[in-house]
């Protein structure tokens, strides 16, 4: 059981949503694309938390069918308030779920908490139709340009990871547990790092080195990720991955 990204993100249910990249409209835009929705579908959405994907799914699409929201953590659960969206309470390493139940699985910044990530993969296979949909949607390096640095600061950032994932590891990941990839996309998001400084609680020794490793970071990696400073803060753009992926034939059951 992962009881610390439980702990996680029980504590941090209630301001969860105070970060801006929730809700960004572009992030946002382009995970409904990937989604491809159309009325009566059944969608399942992996590392739900407060359910902000499936409420602009349904916003978008308010035919949709059944809408489960799937997560470790109760507390983000209990924050979805839609009775249109069943909340189930479970490891996405192993879905409650039949064969082929859904026409469509989202999962946005979840896949790299999750220990064994092709177990979980295996298992949306499985529980997608034929033709079903997976879109994923990650923060990940722009390029090989910034990878290195990217990751020693999302370590930093997020000690819990368990994977570190660019867009090419992405794709390896879905091709070996059974899924062609359709489409990729990316685009930019831009955060505050005071915001994400005064989020949520954190140790003296974590911020400090967050703020480090901003402040003495490459210039290729500051010119990619378009630091500027406003106010006394440093505002950053963040690279968002998105990949459609369908079963491939040998993949599919
Ligand atoms: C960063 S949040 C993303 C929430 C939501 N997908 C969104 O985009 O707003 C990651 C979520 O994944 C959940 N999670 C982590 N590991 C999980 C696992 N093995 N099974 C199910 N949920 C998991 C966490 O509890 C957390 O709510």
């Amino acid at each position: 059981m992962n009881l610390d990204i439980i702990q996680h993100f029980d504590e941090r249910a209630d301001s969860y949503d105070r970060a801006e990249w929730v809700r960004d409209p572009a992030v946002m835009a382009v995970m409904i694309d990937f989604l491809g929705l159309a009325p009566k579908q059944r969608i399942l959405e992996i590392g739900a938390g407060t359910g902000a994907v499936l409420a602009a799914a349904l916003a978008a699409c308010p035919e949709l069918g059944e809408c489960v929201a799937l997560d470790v953590s109760r507390r983000m659960l209990a924050r979805i308030r839609d009775p249109r969206i069943r909340t189930c309470c479970h490891n996405a390493e192993k879905l409650p779920f039949g064969d082929g139940y859904f026409d469509a699985v989202v999962c946005r910044q979840a896949l790299h908490y999750i220990d064994d990530l092709d177990q979980c993969l295996r298992e949306v296979g499985r529980v997608l139709s034929p033709a079903g949909v997976l879109a994923v949607g990650q923060t990940t390096p722009f390029s090989h340009v910034d990878e290195a640095w990217w990751k020693i600061v999302v370590k930093a950032r997020q000690p819990l990871r368990r994977h570190m994932l660019t867009l090419h590891e992405l794709i390896a990941r879905l091709m070996r547990n059974g899924f062609v990839v359709v489409r990729t996309s990316q685009t930019r998001a831009t955060e505050s790092l005071q915001a994400w400084l005064g989020r949520y609680e954190r140790s003296a020794e974590q911020v400090a080195e967050v703020c480090r490793l901003h402040r003495e970071a490459p210039a290729a990696y500051k010119e990619l990720h378009c630091f500027r400073e406003a106010d006394g803060d440093t505002l950053i753009d963040n690279c968002w991955t998105f990949i459609q992926a369908r079963k491939s034939a040998a993949g599919s059951r």
